[in-house]
């Protein structure tokens, strides 16, 4: 099959960004998280996802420099954490963020919580995109009703949205929502975070085996056909390979109807749960 042209999605504010995205949550900086960036670098990908508190930036920006890849030709994005929220806190938040990175413009920063001063912090962003240190700004985290609570007191709107999501937790009513400001939605943990019962579901296995593609490829294939940004995350080089093969192949409109079926409405993460920006506040500290 010809290879389609799903592997580039235009932002609402004109910028593109790449479908699929390498996730380094939870991967080590001093080695780890390099090693995964170049090797994902090698494998094609031009979009990493990296954040604040994943205390990995160093690592992923030591690796863009040394891929050998120009920077422009690759996409970043990071995150600004809830310490340094409010106007002031998330210019400081920024500047560290470019430092560590060793970058002088950042593709796409994100609110990666949506708690305390987001309004503060989200006009110093903004101020940010105006002076080019970022290029497009965007929220995480937020549900349909978070979404609601912030938003609509924001001068612009934000360009992505990245939350939890995948086949077992399709985002429905949140798509829907921001269908109207075409805010993309950004997966993270797009493969349920590894989960056996979604990657040896039968709808899935019985596709894998139709198009020579393993579980994941199908996952992910399904999202990114679904219009949203995929950020597949893995240290394995073979599945980090895998993950970004995924544009030779179509999933037909029944099979996306059947996949669409396996929604249960439910994900591992509540950010409307009491407490959680707290805990969350406790929990990671970027500045000790
Ligand atoms: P590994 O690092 O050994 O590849 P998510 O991105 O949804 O959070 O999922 C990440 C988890 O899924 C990791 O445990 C990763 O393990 C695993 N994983 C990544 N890609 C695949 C794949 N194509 N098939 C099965 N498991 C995968």
């Amino acid at each position: 099959m010809e290879e389609n042209d799903m592997r580039t999605i235009t932002l609402n504010d004109g910028n593109q960004i790449p479908a699929v995205g390498f996730g380094v949550f939870l991967i080590p900086n001093d080695g780890p998280t390099y090693d995964a960036v170049l090797t994902a670098l090698k494998a094609g990908y031009r979009h990493i996802d990296t954040a604040a508190a994943y205390f990995n930036e160093s690592d992923v920006g030591q690796a863009v420099k040394d891929s050998g890849i120009p920077r422009e030709e690759i996409f970043i994005t990071s995150k600004l954490w809830l310490q340094d929220y409010g106007y002031e806190g998330a210019k400081r938040g920024l500047h560290d963020s470019l430092t560590k990175l060793g970058m002088d413009y950042i593709d796409l920063y994100l609110l990666h919580q949506p708690y305390g001063d987001v309004a503060g912090a989200w006009k110093a962003l903004e101020e940010a995109k105006a002076e080019g240190k970022i290029r497009s700004i965007g929220v995480s985290n937020m549900t349909p009703k978070i979404w609601k609570e912030f938003v609509p007191q924001l001068h612009t709107i934000p360009a992505v949205n990245q939350v939890e999501c995948n086949p077992f937790f399709q985002q429905k009513e949140l798509r829907e929502l921001l269908k109207k400001d075409d805010v993309k939605i950004e997966a993270y943990k797009p493969l349920g975070h590894g989960n056996e019962s979604l990657l040896s579901h039968p709808v899935i296995q019985r596709l894998a085996e139709k198009y020579g593609k393993n579980a994941g490829q199908i996952i992910l294939r399904f999202e990114v056909q679904e219009g949203m940004i995929v950020l597949p995350k893995s240290t394995n080089p073979d599945r980090i390979t895998g993950n970004i093969d995924i544009f030779d192949f179509e999933l037909e409109e029944s099979e996306m109807a059947e996949l669409r079926r396996l929604d249960t409405g439910k994900g591992d993460h509540d950010p409307e749960a009491p407490g959680v920006g707290e805990m969350l506040l406790a929990n990671y500290k970027v500045h000790d």
